[in-house]
């Protein structure tokens, strides 16, 4: 089982073996290694069980060092980059071949990169000299974790230490985007809302993709988020008209259903507060995983700020398994 600490010395002496960290950041805890290391990329994809044709994101501490191994960074991008980092945005930026090896980007030219805003994970990055590969510290499909138990308990025995800073602050991923000539086209919606990336770069474009087989970022597999008990997201009420109210769990944003137990219910935010409600979403959705319902339902919210993350990953966790 894998210490949890906050030994950044020790955190950073096992990345220099080529061994894997779990790191906080912002948004989710990440699975690191050295970017620049095939063998730990590889250990990366193995421990998560996931499928080597999904990139992974490189997380670096600051913009000198990322124009260390990318080849350029358009003005569009830069001033995006000045904007919004250190903070929950990956950006997608052409890499340098020789230095950021083919299995982080799985093979494509382009490299996600992200600064992010972890005062802890910021110390690691400074402590080293190379990038952090770093994708959700997740098995392959399931919720991302957002407290160091959540790693702990699904790849505890796989990693060799775990970096304890506390939940997470936003509790959703990054949100992901690329360019085409100047415009910003979103490829998976996260912790920077589409109002905010609007106010400073203009009209963005959202992306979303169909084809599973070949996903721009993995977020965007359809079953991606999937919890175990089968997951319903839509008209709560409506729903439970259906059911046997005493075998479901709800995540609803502001108030109780009286059918249900409430120990059964996670209610996000009873003020109302889009940003406590994606904080506290991921955690919500393991418990009642937990709980071995027969199903679990969750409300549509709000189509604004991070309200779209979170109805992004909530119809996720809906599809059926693949
Ligand atoms: O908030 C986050 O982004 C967290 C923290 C740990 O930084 N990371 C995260 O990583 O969510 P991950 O691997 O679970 O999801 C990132 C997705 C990848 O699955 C991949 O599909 C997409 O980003 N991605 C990574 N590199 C890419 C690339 N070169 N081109 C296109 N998409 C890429
Ligand atoms: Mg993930």
């Amino acid at each position: 089982m894998a210490l949890t600490g906050k030994d950044l010395d020790h955190a950073a002496a096992l990345l220099k073996e080529g061994k894997l960290v779990a790191i906080p950041t912002e948004t989710v805890y990440g699975l690191a290694g050295n970017a620049l290391n095939e063998d730990a990329v590889l250990s990366i994809f193995e421990a998560k069980e996931r499928p080597q044709f999904n990139p992974i994101i490189v997380h670096a501490r600051d913009l000198e060092q990322i124009q260390g191994f990318v080849a350029d960074i358009s003005a569009a991008a830069k001033r995006l980059a000045d904007t919004l980092w250190p903070g929950p945005l990956t950006i997608l930026l052409p890499r340098i071949t020789d230095i950021i090896p083919d299995i982080v980007t799985a093979g494509s030219p382009m490299v996600a990169v992200r600064i992010p805003q972890h005062p802890m994970t910021l110390d690691l990055l400074n402590k080293l000299e190379f990038p952090l590969a770093a994708p959700s510290a997740n098995p392959f499909g399931y919720i991302s974790p957002t407290t160091p138990q959540h790693v702990a308990q699904q790849l505890g025995d796989k990693i060799s230490y775990i970096l304890d800073g506390g939940p997470t602050k936003i509790g959703v991923e990054s949100t992901i985007v690329t360019f085409e000539e100047d415009q910003v086209i979103v490829l998976r919606l996260g912790g920077v809302s589409i109002e905010t990336l609007e106010m400073f770069m203009g009209k963005v474009k959202i992306q979303a993709s169909t084809n599973d087989d070949q996903p721009l970022a993995s977020g965007m597999l359809r079953s991606h988020y999937a919890p175990v008990t089968p997951f319903r997201q839509g008209d709560v009420k409506l729903n439970l008209s259906e059911v046997d109210p005493e075998q479901c769990g709800i995540i609803s944003y502001k108030s109780f259903y009286p059918e249900v137990p409430e120990s059964q219910q996670r209610v996000l935010s009873p003020q109302g507060d889009l940003h406590e409600a994606a904080r506290r979403l991921f955690a919500a959705m393991r418990e009642l995983d937990h709980m071995r319902l027969k199903l679990i339902f969750a409300e549509i919210f709000p189509e604004v700020g991070l309200g779209k993350a979170i109805n992004d990953r909530l119809r996720r966790a809906s599809q059926p398994h693949s």
